[in-house]
């Protein structure tokens, strides 16, 4: 334990184990920083000690493991900018239990290494302090989440990982098998299937720390191998999920934190959220909120083609007004949103700059100051704001603007990073449709119950109908989400028909679910945190990986033991399995 010593300890006779993190030579006494978990030491060696001891300690080099025994000291020139800076360990004996070559990186904080340099030497890297406080911060959070579930009335179970394809979305990793040569196993994308034969199995109410894997392109807060917080529940209606979850939710954060938030936690029905966001996860902690323009006299008649063709196709005008941001953003800077936005469809994006005697806009030609105030006063402009306006389909217009909203907080650094916004994302629709080929899709799983009042328009107009499914949105980010599932056979096949999932299609890949709901089925629901996210975003880190002891790189690679890789010929034969190599 060499960062928990304090002046208190004085005189005390100790023994610390650990790495050498630093050591300085000055002749007559070395001074040796040992470091473990838990922190840094200043040990001295002087010539109170046996000479041979002196020697071994004037040979240690950087991350040679060491054990030390001493007496705790006060230190002459104290390090307040250590947690240990008050004291030193003055060294009567010294153990080497290993040299050390010079490292490849160097074990310290904020060093600009290369990342797969880090992932390469992960265990160098996981030396680092912060990187030790993760891992004991996400240890601290699974074991609070396994007494906050234990104590409510949960059981963990254990779900197989070798499985058939789970429908969650995204692309399956497959485990070919030996025995049934041809055939493939997939690695689950989270338990969702057997999660609900649990509650066809009796318990009630089940939780699991669980891998789950997803063959996805990655970015900073995704991983192909991920850990989700997996939970189910039977005879519990959304409201009591919920309260159920925000104590949990509550408990992390105050004993974890020790920060109060308040319940029950705000939830923003999901249209409401794309209407003043732009985003199913909005972040909440700044305005910028988006305003609907398509209905506003000067909008809905204008010549201005770019909003008449945006508006005759069924779509949108909206804008969002940045406060204050006028002088922050030149027309080149303006310009670079724009190309920013394309990322999300957006053709372009139109300005309009208030000024104490009027306006200023790339549309000027088309609308006068008069057109521009009534545009601004929707804002509330004052002089100084800058309203950027996009025209397009709707899913185009609130992916621009939701993007636009947060990007620009974060570049005006308004955004407050030591807040914690929470929020319920509720009433999900329950379709969407591919802008490209007209495909229906469910939005969360095809599992996902309807809201009872939405039941009729499955019938009549199967896109209105909204979802008994909720996210957990923490800061922007999905942390979480699920839904009350299907318990109704009849319920469940009509879903099937508006997905197009055929009878044969249905049975071949969730049959067995549909045959357990013939023996009796619970009413049922559940939701799933991604741990790993929950934990990047309290331990405020930007990327997923360094919440992970042995994430994948970018290319999905684990750079420790070099996989993917390539395997022996007579591994590939057994499994029947031959490589094309074009
Ligand atoms: P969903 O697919 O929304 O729901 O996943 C739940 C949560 O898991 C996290 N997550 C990820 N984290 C890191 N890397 C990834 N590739 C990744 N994908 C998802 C997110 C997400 O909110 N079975 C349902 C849950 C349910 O309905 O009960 C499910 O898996 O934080
Ligand atoms: P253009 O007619 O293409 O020269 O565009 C005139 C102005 O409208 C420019 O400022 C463009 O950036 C902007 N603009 C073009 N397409 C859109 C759009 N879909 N939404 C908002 N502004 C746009």
């Amino acid at each position: 334990m060499d960062g928990v010593l304090r002046a208190a300890d004085i005189g005390k006779e100790v023994v610390l184990n650990g790495w050498v993190a630093k050591q300085r030579s000055l002749g007559s006494l070395i001074f040796v920083d040992i470091r473990d978990k838990t922190g840094i030491t200043q040990i001295v060696f002087d010539d109170s000690i046996p000479e041979e001891v002196f020697g071994k300690a004037e040979s240690l080099r950087s991350e040679f493991v060491i054990g030390v025994k001493g007496t705790v000291r006060e230190r002459s020139s104290k390090n307040p900018d250590l947690p240990t800076g008050d004291i030193e360990v003055l060294a009567s004996d010294l153990i080497i239990y290993s040299e050390a070559d010079t490292p490849p990186i160097y074990v310290k904080d904020n060093d600009n290494v290369d990342e797969n340099l880090r992932l390469k030497y992960r265990y160098l890297d996981l030396r680092k302090q912060t990187m030790q406080n993760n891992l004991t911060f996400r240890h601290k959070v699974c074991k609070l989440a396994r007494d906050y579930f234990d104590e409510n009335g949960f059981t963990e179970v254990e779900t197989p990982m070798l499985v058939r394809s789970t429908p969650e979305g995204a692309r399956d990793y497959l485990v070919p098998s030996r025995v049934a040569k041809g055939e493939f196993y997939a690695l689950p994308q989270s338990p969702q299937l057997f999660k609900q034969l649990l509650m066809c199995g009796g318990t009630d109410r089940y939780f699991q720390i669980v891998k789950c894997f997803r063959d996805e392109d990655l970015r900073a807060d995704r991983q192909p191998e991920f850990t989700q917080i997996d939970l189910e529940m039977s005879f519990m209606n959304v409201d009591e999920i919920l309260a159920l979850q925000e104590g949990f939710l509550k408990k992390v954060f105050k004993e974890l934190m020790d920060i109060e938030i308040s319940l029950p936690l705000r939830r923003l029905p999901w249209q409401e959220a794309m209407e003043r966001y732009g985003s199913d996860k909005p972040d909440t902690r700044f305005g910028f909120e988006l305003h609907d323009l398509s209905s506003l006299d000067v909008i809905k008649d204008t010549e201005f083609m770019v909003f008449r063709n945006a508006l005759d196709n069924g779509g949108d005008v909206r804008g969002i007004c940045v406060t204050g941001g006028s002088p922050a953003f030149s027309r080149k800077n303006i310009d670079k949103l724009t190309d920013e936005a394309r990322h999300y469809g957006a053709k372009g994006l139109v300005w309009i700059r208030a000024e104490e005697d009027g306006f200023k806009s790339s549309v000027g030609k088309f609308f006068d100051d008069d057109a521009l105030g009534r545009i601004a006063s929707v804002f509330d402009a004052k002089a100084g704001d800058l309203i950027l306006i996009a025209a397009d389909r709707p899913k185009v217009v609130f992916d621009t603007l939701g993007f636009l909203r947060r990007h620009i907080a974060f570049q005006m650094g308004i955004v407050d990073e030591n807040r914690f916004d929470l929020l319920w994302v509720t009433d999900f629709p329950m379709f969407e449709k591919d802008d490209e080929t007209g495909e229906v899709k469910a939005m969360h799983h095809p599992f996902t119950h309807p809201k009872d009042e939405d039941i009729p328009l499955l019938d009549t107009d199967p896109m209105a109908v909204r979802a008994d499914a909720y996210d957990i949105v923490l800061n922007g980010v999905e942390l979480g989400g699920g839904s009350l599932r299907i318990h109704e056979r009849d319920l469940q096949q009509k879903m099937f028909d508006i997905l197009g999932i055929s009878r044969e299609d249905s049975k071949r890949k969730f049959g067995f679910l549909l045959e357990a709901f013939r023996y009796g089925v619970p009413p049922h629901g559940g939701l799933a945190y991604g741990l790993d996210r929950f934990i990047m975003l309290l331990t405020k880190q930007e990327s997923i990986r360094d919440v992970m002891a042995f994430p994948k790189n970018q290319n999905a690679e684990c750079m420790v033991s070099d996989a993917p890789n390539i395997v022996d010929r007579e591994q590939l034969d057994e499994l029947g399995i031959s490589i094309d190599n074009e």
